[in-house]
């Protein structure tokens, strides 16, 4: 029998369904990695096989392709798809304006491109996501292996020069080896506490070499959907700098999971 969804699971489901209100039939959409874009993508394949929709999903991850997959989302490759509609994706962090921290699943290379490549990036998370200032969630960089350690250095050096001296830089594990990108590279997490200026520093980590990419998603999220476990949904606009409260049912959450 599968599990009943846990009020995280619920906060989660909440968002992902509100979310879908923005995917029309004919949009090519940009698929998240992660929990929360997990259940995106189940309430997708739901509305695809019980509603007619019809959609492109272009995966941010090999997780999310098997999973859109076998949703029976139809799904193809960025540069088969061109430009996106909308993105839908989960966050670590996001802070009041609407920068993010990503990559906790390590996915954050093909996240961002994908982003970048859209018309719009819509954030799915729940409450626990929603921060003042970025950092208490250690930030992924991706890095290629090679001269990994000099790498590691040269970001060490890039934080003291943003105060943010002593940081614990660690290199990913996955059990005993290193975890290993879809792109065959690595993570650091940028243990730092507080990210006073997200722009500043992921441009200063963006000029290292061996430095491919940081989670700090700047000026990419439009809008922000902050799910609760009694399906109460707060949407957050850039935009417009407003917000609204709804509700979505969640009692479809356990069908999902089944
Ligand atoms: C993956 C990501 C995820 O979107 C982020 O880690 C949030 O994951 P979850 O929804 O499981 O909390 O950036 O690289």
């Amino acid at each position: 029998m599968p599990p009943n969804p846990t009020p995280s699971d619920l906060a989660k489901f909440a968002a992902a369904r509100r979310a879908c209100r923005y995917v029309e039939s004919g949009m090519k959409v940009g698929l998240g990695t992660g929990s929360t874009a997990a259940w995106l993508v189940r309430c997708l394949g739901r509305m695809v096989a019980e509603d007619g929709l019809r959609i492109t999903g272009v995966p941010t991850s090999r997780q999310t392709a098997d999973l859109a997959r076998k949703a029976g989302i139809a799904i193809t490759e960025l540069d088969e798809a061109g430009a996106l509609d909308l993105t839908i994706d989960g966050a670590d962090e996001f802070d009041p304006g609407f920068a993010l921290i990503k990559g906790g699943g390590g996915a954050l290379l093909r996240e961002k491109i994908v982003a970048a490549a859209s018309d719009r990036m819509v954030v799915i998370a729940d409450g626990d996501k929603d921060v003042a200032t970025l950092g208490a969630f250690p930030l992924p960089v991706e890095v290629i292996p090679f001269g990994l350690e000099t790498t590691r250095r040269h970001i060490a050096r890039a934080l003291a020069g943003a105060d943010l001296a002593g940081a614990d830089v660690a290199l990913r594990m996955a059990g005993e080896t290193p975890f290993v990108t879809d792109e065959g590279n690595r993570i650091l997490d940028l243990h730092l506490g507080r990210i006073a200026d997200p722009r500043a520093l992921s441009d200063a980590l963006n000029r290292i070499p061996g430095v491919v990419e940081t989670g700090l998603f700047v000026d990419l999220c439009d809008t922000v959907v902050i799910g609760a476990a009694d399906g109460r949904v707060t949407v957050r606009d850039r935009a417009t700098g407003g917000e609204t409260v709804d509700r979505v049912e969640t009692a479809e959450a356990a069908a999902l999971i089944a």
